[in-house]
């Protein structure tokens, strides 16, 4: 078989996985624009869902996914996810992860919405850190694979028939340079710092989705964007409270101290993650705009004075920093933005519209998630599909496009108007926040999406390419948003309360994207005068 180039861009369980696999049979340059441990999975806390128990089942973990998904979900993805993840879970511990056991055993935990706990955890919440942790040191130590840290990666390369045969980065040194490849992967992760308030690191600016729109790739679902229902609040920072401590008992508590959230849905503090978010915003509006509490004392008075500090370290270290004890008492939460279930179109091969093109993990929609994703869903989501893809490329199979992409996207205008005026990012955060958070309104989404669309980003650090990415992604999500006239999953409309009974994809590419984004040689896109934003 013909060995190939396969460049991979980002670093969390994706691209490492996708590297180590693929690397089996090609060569592989792996581009991350951090150092290779830094990603959101790096972030991760709760753990990773997988059917490991023999009185669990696969049956339940698809009904459960499929069940929080909201009718949207693609039944082939979440059938791939959910019978090939116990599989693949213990390929990760061949690799070297220390899942937590008990009493010999894989601990069990359980999740908002799951029927079943069948979470697994390691480092007690630290679970991200120790795939990612265990994945670097196997990447570092395999052959044929050359990681570029601090390297972003700024467009891809398509050739005259529209194959993508490349990826335009800048070094660390700040040069633009040209990798020539066979084939590209987006591993790239989220776009968290949409949003003014978000669980996700700093380099969570959506860089891939991006760079697929530009080169016109079709995206889909993008108006479905998670908010995790806890994030530890104080002087406007925010820090990721793991869906775990509520699957151990924590309650919500609303400014008098009594519990909210079992009138809402009957499953209270463990109903989906949508329904848990929403029910704290309007509880917090309700109150003026304060935090709600989340009371964990029950959890010591059941387990004893240091089960915290044992099962969630993480956590209990980050609380105790910011002087709090909440062993002893309740800690201020809200909703912060977590996890995109929109991204590129892909199949359940990672397979984009575009030959040559394949995205996977966060960055990628394969459907899996639908509406709403299944906590916990998401590590395994990376894992699984990344592995399919590196089985695609290894295979020598040929990637043409995407098949069956019989549906007409909807065209999304790239260019900046002449007028456009400059936009910060904490502008930007603040616009998404409140015109495209957790609630949303016509009316509302509208006129923030013409304040984007007559917006531009100055300069040409990093900082301010990733501030682009963020603004394009931005006006996609709006105008996906307002596309659909509805309430469904993460998607709440005020104006369209109730879930349609037409029951469809949205799907979305860039217009004069190829005007815009094919500068000469050498010319910096970004800063050529007839750049879009
Ligand atoms: C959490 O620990 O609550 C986050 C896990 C996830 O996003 O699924």
């Amino acid at each position: 078989m013909i060995r190939k180039h396969i460049v991979i861009v980002g670093s969390g369980i994706a691209g490492l996985i996708a590297a180590l696999e693929i690397a089996r049979q090609h060569d592989v340059t792996l581009v991350t624009k951090s150092e290779l441990a830094e990603s959101n999975t790096r972030w991760a806390q709760g753990g990773i869902a997988a059917v490991m128990f023999p009185d669990d089942s696969v049956a339940e973990h698809i009904a459960d996914t499929l069940r929080v998904g909201a009718g949207l979900c693609n039944a082939e993805a979440v059938e791939v996810l959910c019978s090939e993840g116990p599989a693949r879970i213990r390929d990760l511990i061949r690799i070297g992860v220390q899942f937590d056991q008990r009493n010999g055993e894989l601990a069990k935990g359980l999740e908002a919405a799951h029927s079943y706990p069948r979470i697994l955890h390691a480092g007690g919440d630290a679970t991200g850190l120790s795939i990612e942790l265990a994945l670097v040191h196997a990447v570092r130590s395999a052959k044929n694979i050359t990681v570029l840290e601090h390297t972003f990666a700024n467009d891809l390369r398509l050739d005259a028939q529209g194959r993508v045969n490349g990826l335009e980065i800048i070094d660390p040194q700040r040069n633009e340079r040209t990798m020539r490849a066979n084939a590209v992967v987006l591993a790239s992760g989220g776009a968290g710092q949409l949003y003014l308030h978000t669980t996700n690191p700093s380099v969570a600016t959506g860089d891939g989705t991006a760079m697929a729109l530009r080169a016109s790739a079709v995206l889909a679902d993008m108006e479905f964007y998670q908010f995790h229902p806890t994030a530890l609040t104080m002087d406007g920072n925010t820090f990721l409270i793991s869906e775990a401590v509520r699957g151990d008992g924590a309650v919500l508590l609303d400014a008098n101290g009594r519990r909210f959230m079992q009138h809402i849905d009957p499953a209270a503090e463990l109903a989906p993650r949508d329904i848990v978010a929403r029910g704290i915003a309007r509880q917090m509006a309700m109150q003026g705009g304060a935090p709600v509490m989340l009371d964990a004392t029950l959890l010591v008075a059941k387990n004893g004075a240091d089960f915290l500090a044992q099962r969630f370290p993480t956590i209990d270290a980050a609380v105790r920093h910011r002087g709090l004890d909440w062993s002893r008492d309740p800690i201020p939460v809200t909703p912060a933005a977590h996890y995109w279930m929109g991204g590129v179109r892909t199949d359940i091969w990672g397979r984009t519209s575009i030959p040559n093109l394949f995205a996977i993990g966060e960055v990628a929609c394969t459907g899996v998630h639908g509406a709403n994703r299944l906590a916990s869903n998401s590590l395994l989501e990376s894992l699984v599909f990344a592995w399919r893809c590196a089985a695609f490329l290894n295979e020598g199979r040929e990637h043409d496009g995407l098949p069956g992409l019989t549906e007409r996207p909807l065209p999304v205008p790239l260019e900046a108007t002449p007028t456009a005026q400059r936009i910060d990012r904490t502008t930007l955060q603040t616009l998404m926040w409140n015109a495209a958070g957790i609630e949303r309104n016509g009316v509302t989404l509208q006129q923030a999406l013409s304040q984007l669309q007559n917006s531009r980003v100055l300069g040409a650090s990093i900082a301010d390419l990733e501030t682009r990415n963020l603004l394009q992604l931005a006006s996609v999500l709006m105008t996906a948003s307002l596309a659909r006239e509805e309430s469904r999953g993460a998607q709440y409309r005020d104006d369209y309360p109730e879930r349609s009974t037409s029951l469809q994809h949205s799907l979305l590419y860039a217009k004069n994207s190829e005007v815009s984004w094919s500068p000469g040689p050498n010319q910096n896109p970004l800063t050529a005068s007839s750049s879009p934003r």
